[in-house]
This record gives structure tokens, sequence and C-alpha cells, in this order.
């Protein structure tokens, strides 16, 4: 089935680029209706516009670290006009509240640059290098009421290498970022899947 996706952002957009790049080269059979940015400035805006794709900031104030209120209700307003199935988190750097959730049950997605349930919260892959792991990653899940804690779609581990800086090492994880969001989505796409508690099983 082709997916409608929204996708929703507050800075570079290389996740968002990912999905645009699937896309385009036919791996993924899906449609970004409209990319959301709740910062003016955000890279991922410009992003969208250099392919046509309709994009917008969402004022969220007053609320500096979550998307309720009469934002999420206009958000809710315009993914509904236009037909969205998906919502992509990318990059969205807001708690989002069960009244979007809701609307969207088990059709909204986030990536988190982490193998979960490890380091959830922000700068997870310091956290990995400061715990001194060997393998660090990402994943993809769905997302429910708590934080990065939704049911797991796919992980990628990358290693955590002897000289690695908080910045090489978040950049071998990006890498895998780029291939988790689009096979996520193939995977959601395919309709193939069922949420058994905490499992997600593919292919079924
Ligand atoms: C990624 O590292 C993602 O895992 C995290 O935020 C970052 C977004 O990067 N949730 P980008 O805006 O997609 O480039």
């Amino acid at each position: 089935m082709k997916l409608s996706l929204a996708v929703l952002g507050s800075g570079a957009g290389s996740n968002m680029q990912s999905i645009v790049d699937a896309i385009e080269s036919g791996e993924l059979d899906a449609e970004i209706k409209i990319v959301v940015a709740d910062n003016p400035g955000a890279k991922i805006l410009e992003r969208a516009e250099r392919h046509g794709i309709e994009s917008m900031y969402l004022d969220c104030s007053p609320w500096k670290t979550k998307l309720e209120g009469r934002a999420e209700d206009e958000l809710i307003g315009m993914l509904k006009e236009r037909g969205v199935d998906v919502v992509v988190l990318a990059g969205f750097m807001r708690i989002v509240k069960p009244k979007l959730l809701s609307a969207f049950p088990n059709r909204v997605l986030n990536i988190h640059p982490a193998l979960l349930p490890a380091f959830p919260g922000i700068e997870s892959w310091k956290q990995a290098l400061d715990y001194g792991c060997k393998v660090a990653g990402v994943t993809v899940h769905f997302v429910d009421a708590g934080t990065d804690s939704g049911p797991i779609i796919v992980q990628k581990a990358v290693p955590v290498l002897e000289d690695d800086t908080p910045q090489s090492l978040h950049a071998r994880i990006q890498t895998e970022e780029h291939k988790a969001y689009p096979e996520a989505l193939r995977i959601i796409a395919s309709g193939a899947f069922k949420i058994e508690g905490r499992r997600v099983r593919i292919g079924i």
C-alpha cells in the first residue's frame, strides 16, 4: 500500500532526506504530503522545498518541550486534511502527547540513535560512548505514551571504535539511520506485520 507520510523535525533533516531518496529511487512506495518543523530556521524545511514538498513551521509555544494544545490540534487537522496515514518523527525534539497518538493509532514512528532500551533521552550516542559500550546503534520504533519506549520495528548496530569521539560515533550511527528509516517504512507499507505486546512480528 502506498503510504501518505508527514515528517516532523527540528533540525538538519538528513533522515527526511533518506526517505525522499528511497521514494525517488523507487525503493519505497510512499509520498511525503507535508514536512513540519517546530523551528522556523530548521534545514529540514529547506530540504523539503528543494524537493517540492509542502513544508511549514508550526509555532508550538508556549510549550518548549512538548506538542500540546492549540499547535497539536492544528497539526492533527492539517494531517487529516491531507490524508496522512503515518507520522514520521525525524529529529523532532518534542514529546508528542496522547491526542496525536490516538489520532494515528500505531502509526507514529520515531528514530532514536541508540539500541533501545539502552540510552533513551538526549545525546544517546554520547551516553553509549561514556558508558564504555563496544556496540552502539539506532532504533526505529512505534511511539507510545512513554519516552523512546514503543515497540521496536528495526534496529541496526555499529561498532564503537577505540578513537571514537561523540561526533565520529554519531556520524557512524547516522549512516545506519539513513538505511533504518526507509526499511521500517517499507515494513509498514507492506502491511505484513503484527504488533503483539512489545513485539513487532514482521513478514506475517
Ligand atoms: C538523529 O540522530 C535522530 O536519530 C535523532 O535526531 C537526529 C535527527 O537528525 N532523533 P536529522 O535531522 O534527521 O539529520
